[in-house]
């Protein structure tokens, strides 16, 4: 029997290991365990509790507005003595590319644990962009035996950098999670509790749901982008809300509070992943940086303005689903407000397929897994 560990830390990992922790944890033939570094607290307990995971290690390791070398050591030393040396292990999966993603397949790396990593092969090309994921992600792939890539771009992407052998396009598990989210969202005793919870949004409105959290926005560029958001609020006032559940990080938290006032702007906790996707149906069109949110949107038909210089997630904007604005005042206020007023420019953004999956991802991962053993 073999045996697995799956190891994250953040919201976007834990959503995207979800289906596949359920898919693996469904066959008797894997012993399967399940670690949280806790790189996010609140955030990940919301998706771990959705989901209904079992944890069996939990490190415990946020701090308020941690650094990333404290991160990073706190992460490899735990990681190591209360987990890898605990119990023995034949793989670990690792998602992604935040600072879990990179310190555990390094720490398994030590222990010569086979690493699979999931999400392989995005890259910006830009080390700076995302920063740090761009170099997190070139260094788990350096370090992982097996790479499940969700398109053929990251497969491309890997052959490159001469990472050819045990590489594999399964299409990416956040669409799988997005089914199971949309089932729950399918029933009207939910949707009735919603609409109660956020009575206090104009849904007769054209809602604009905004998100943002990468570390190249913080200070000056965040700053532009609530500009940004203001002029939209005032020059559309009786037809917009704009919706921005906040990122926990200080960087953004603090800021978006103190900018962010108007009678059509909403600032909110960050939701539940159910009620998140609720969100993004009821939405007219998303601004937002988060990488998970452009793989999403397609598959709700909804336009996305991505905040960002560089984007890893191009089959989206070469499908016609996304644009990139930067951090840039003029461009996110023009492209909002053009999609607002410009209906054949926001049906040819909608009418677009999902590139990035098809639900089917943690089976496609099972099956290949079990015909490698
Ligand atoms: C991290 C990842 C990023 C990923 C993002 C998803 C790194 C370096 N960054 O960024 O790749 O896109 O998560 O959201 O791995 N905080 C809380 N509660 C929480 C979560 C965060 O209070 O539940 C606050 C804490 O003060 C924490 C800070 O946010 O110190 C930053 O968290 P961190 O994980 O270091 O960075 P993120 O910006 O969340
Ligand atoms: N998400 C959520 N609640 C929110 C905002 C986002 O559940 O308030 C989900 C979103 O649907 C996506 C994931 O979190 O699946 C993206 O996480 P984030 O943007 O923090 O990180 P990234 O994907 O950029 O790494």
């Amino acid at each position: 029997m073999k045996r697995i560990l799956f190891l994250f830390g953040t919201r976007p990992e834990a959503i995207k290991m979800a289906p596949l922790i359920h898919t693996f944890k469904n066959d008797t033939s894997y012993c399967v365990k399940v670690g949280v570094t806790a790189q996010h607290r609140e955030m990940l307990d919301q998706v771990i509790r959705f989901f209904n995971i079992e944890v069996d290690y939990d490190l415990n390791i946020m701090k308020p507005n941690q650094t990333l070398p404290q991160l990073t050591s706190d992460l490899i030393s735990k990681i190591t003595n209360e987990i890898l040396l605990e119990e023995s292990f034949d793989y670990i999966f690792v998602q992604g590319d935040t600072t879990t993603v990179l310190a555990a397949s390094l720490a398994a790396f030590y222990q010569k644990i086979k690493v699979i990593h999931i999400e392989a092969g995005l890259r910006s090309h830009d080390i700076y962009s995302p920063f740090p994921e761009e170099m997190n992600r070139l260094m788990a792939s350096r370090i992982a035996n097996i790479h499940f890539c969700p398109t053929p771009l990251a497969e491309k992407n890997l052959k490159e950098e001469n990472c050819k052998e045990n590489v594999f396009v399964v299409g990416n598990t956040v669409i799988d999670a997005l089914f199971m989210g949309l089932e729950k969202i399918k029933n009207k005793g939910y949707e009735k509790q919603l609409l109660t919870k956020y009575n206090f949004i104009n849904f007769s409105k054209k809602i604009i749901l905004v998100t943002c959290h990468r570390r190249e926005n913080f200070g000056k560029p965040f700053n532009e982008i609530c500009d940004a958001l203001l002029e939209i609020a005032s020059k559309e006032k009786n037809n917009v809300e704009i919706i921005f559940p906040v990122h926990l990080n200080p960087n953004i938290l603090e800021i978006a509070h103190k900018k962010l006032i108007a009678t059509n702007i909403k600032l909110i906790t960050p939701l539940e992943y159910p009620e998140l996707i609720w969100m993004m149906n009821k939405s007219y069109l998303i601004i937002t940086d988060s990488g998970g949110i452009q793989e999403e949107a397609p598959s709700l038909g909804k336009p996305v303005i991505v905040m960002r210089n560089v984007t890893e997630r191009i089959e989206g904007i070469e499908s016609g689903n996304a644009i990139l604005v930067g951090h840039n005042f003029n461009l996110i206020v023009e492209k909002t407000i053009d999609l607002l007023k410009n209906k054949d420019h926001y049906d040819l953004m909608t009418s677009v397929q999902n590139p990035y999956g098809d639900g089917t991802t943690s089976e496609k991962i099972k099956f290949v897994l079990s015909s490698l053993n």
